[in-house]
């Protein structure tokens, strides 16, 4: 029989804050100073304005919430957070904070046997995959310099920002009708020679796309190109390969083979904000970092993460909230594994609805656990008009009641590349977008369903669609 049970935060935080508090102890008392002392009334009273004002938030804890990549932490991480944050250690260097330093090292060795890279690997964790995406792209640039970033025209906006940043041009390359890379043209941008890194995403923000990596690695070789995979919200589907269409799942098993790759343990990993990863499967890069840093690196001859990271100050909380989590759900496929996998279902089974509705219909097919799909209506104004009043309409209603959705835009061009014609009365419109991200989406998926089409019927008579 198993002994597992749900988590309550409030019946393991007062251990690990009594656990620090003993720790504290041992170093003798001492009077916190009048400065920092506070009215316990004021203290209550902000307090509680705090909690009034976070009631306004969608409620992103709740399976009823189906929008956004957006989740609470596990309590194990939440607990592990904020007994690390009384310390508060930095996980910038050794002398910052050894004991979390440390954890890092074994968070990072399972991240890199999950994606199957090199033991002589090199990376961190960052504050946000945007930061970690950032520094593979300034190391691309450094490796192959006055090269171009090549990235598909879905990927995360991110990286054209990023390379306005660090001065280096990038290139939008088409994609197919299924939200993939165009493997041709991007080997037209490969074949002119001014390609130093072809960014992949395995998972793109809007649609849930994984890029043909096992394809695009050989291509990129033939040309001198660096591979970067941006799996930020993707990565850990690596997890779950038996859940994946076979051609999904074969461009996952090519992450062991590119050059770097970012993950967001705070999107599918069951992190707070700010806990982002980026490994390079090669120690060679290590020269870049070469910096002078007189004031700190003296506590130990080992290696601290500031002598290999962008960033300087990096909470170490963060390295103990993803410890805690991966000793409990380890990185395997039964560990967090099986908490990826419902969410991945959950999409397949409501593809499945939609594609047999008479209301709504599918945008495409689900490759990891977004979906998208859309009104049947018969132009791009009603399709906008449609969407939008379906997201507000689901989430406006008794709170127990409430669905809450996400919308995402197309043109026309999009829509008709994957069989729908319509009208084009406007030159893009939105349509249902949700990351399903949540375990307990699954079991809830027919009543969602049947709420949406609800809502659907009714806004399309609404506006006399
Ligand atoms: C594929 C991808 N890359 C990068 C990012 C940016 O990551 P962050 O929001 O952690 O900065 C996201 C965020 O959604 C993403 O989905």
């Amino acid at each position: 029989m198993s002994t597992k049970k749900p988590v309550i935060l409030s019946d393991i935080l007062p251990g690990v804050v009594s656990g620090i508090n003993d720790i504290k102890a041992t170093y003798g008392e001492w009077d916190v100073h009048e400065s920092q002392h506070a009215d316990p009334a004021r203290v209550a009273e902000v307090l509680s304005e705090l909690t009034e004002r976070l009631d306004n938030n969608f409620p992103f804890f709740h399976p009823q919430y189906a929008g956004q990549m957006l989740k609470p932490p596990h309590p194990v991480a939440m607990a592990a957070y904020t007994a690390t944050m009384m310390i508060n250690p930095n996980n910038h260097s050794i002398d910052g904070g050894k004991a979390t330093t440390l954890m890092e090292r074994e968070v990072l060795d399972q991240l890199v046997a999950m994606f199957g890279y090199s033991e002589k690997y090199l990376g961190h964790l960052t504050w946000s995959g945007t930061t970690a995406n950032l520094e593979a792209l300034w190391v691309g640039r450094e490796v192959n310099p006055g090269k171009a970033i090549a990235h598909s025209k879905d990927s995360h906006y991110t990286h054209s920002r990023m390379g306005e940043v660090l001065n280096v041009p990038t290139i939008s390359i088409a994609t197919e009708a299924d939200g993939r890379m165009s493997l041709d043209a991007l080997e037209v941008e490969l074949k002119t020679g001014r390609i130093g890194t072809v960014v992949v995403t395995l998972g793109t923000t809007g649609l849930g796309a994984v890029d043909p990596l096992a394809d695009i690695i050989p291509l990129a070789r033939q040309y001198g190109a660096r591979v970067h995979v941006d799996t930020a919200y993707g990565g850990f589907f690596s997890l779950i390969p038996d859940e994946l269409s076979p051609e999904t799942a074969r461009h996952y098993a090519a992450i062991a083979h590119s050059d770097s790759v970012v993950v967001d343990p705070h999107k599918h990993g069951l992190q707070p904000y700010g806990c982002g990863a980026v490994l390079f499967n090669d120690q060679s890069i290590i020269e870049y970092y070469k910096h002078d840093s007189p004031y700190t690196y003296f506590a130990s001859t080992d290696r601290h993460f500031g002598e290999i990271q962008l960033e300087c100050s990096r909470a170490g909380a963060s390295a103990a909230a993803l410890w805690a989590t991966l000793k409990v759900f380890p990185l395997t496929r039964d560990g967090l594994g099986a908490i990826i996998a419902p969410g991945r279902r959950a999409a397949r089974l409501w593809h499945e609805l939609i594609s047999e509705s008479d209301v709504l219909q599918p945008y495409q097919q689900p490759e990891l656990d977004i979906i998208t799909y859309l009104p049947r209506v018969e132009s791009m104004s009603a399709l906008d008009h449609v969407s939008h009043a379906i997201f507000e309409m689901a989430a406006d209603t008794t709170r127990p009641q409430q669905t809450h959705l996400a919308t995402y835009v197309v043109t026309p061009d999009q829509l008709a590349a994957r069989g729908m014609e319509l009208e084009r009365d406007a030159p893009s419109g939105r349509i249902m977008r949700s990351v399903l991200m949540k375990p307990e989406h699954e079991v809830l998926i027919p009543e969602m369903h049947h709420h949406v089409s609800m809502w659907s019927r009714r806004a399309m008579e609404r506006y006399g669609f």
